[in-house]
């Protein structure tokens, strides 16, 4: 498929069928995070497979309401050992965790579009009671999750995946 008609065909999917994702799919996907690129190649993403039915599942479904049934949720985190961090002043000490993260989470999203899965990335939560609810370790920022699985039947786009601004709003030519 050609790579804007795969962009074209992702959409949010907020309703997921009880399908389980297969082994060899998910696989795929995390695949797909692996080789994306990072700042200084540091990687320093960390995913997290929270599967349906598990007790991971219980606790993250306590931090947030935006898992919809997903039969897996991949919560995309960096650690801030690992990540490039740059100290100076007049460089306003940058961190690129939040974008190398969300260079994976993109990836891994189109590799679930090109595979015929839904996905659906959620940042509307707190960070804090995500990592408290995984018991995650204390160098891991959580940055996004992002909700895997087949969209359940009839689901459809919502009112603003129609909606794109023109180019003229956010190209500028200088
Ligand atoms: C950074 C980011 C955060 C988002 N957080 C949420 C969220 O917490 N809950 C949700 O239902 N959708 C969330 N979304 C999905 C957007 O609402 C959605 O992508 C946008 O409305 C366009 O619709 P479309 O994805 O169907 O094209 C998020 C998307 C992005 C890129």
């Amino acid at each position: 498929m050609a790579f804007l008609d795969l962009a074209r065909e992702r959409f949010s999917v907020r309703s997921f069928a009880p399908t389980p994702v297969e082994e060899d799919k998910l696989a795929l996907i995390l695949e797909a995070g692996r080789i994306a690129p990072t700042a200084a190649n540091k990687q320093p993403q960390r995913i997290f497979v929270v599967r349906a039915g598990s007790e991971a599942m219980d606790r993250l479904c306590s931090a947030t309401r935006m898992i919809y049934d997903a039969p897996i949720a991949l919560v995309v985190c960096w650690d801030t050992e690992a990540v490039w961090h740059n100290k100076r002043e007049t460089w306003h000490h940058y961190t690129s965790g939040d974008m190398d993260c969300s260079i994976v989470a993109t990836h891994m999203m189109l590799q679930a579009t090109e595979l015929g899965l839904g996905t659906l990335w959620v940042r509307g939560f707190n960070a804090r009671n995500i990592h408290e609810a995984l018991e995650l370790g204390d160098t891991i920022e959580v940055s996004c999750i992002i909700d895997v699985g087949y969209a359940a039947e009839g689901c459809t786009t919502s009112p603003h995946h129609e909606i794109r601004f023109d180019l003229e709003h956010s190209v500028s030519t200088l």
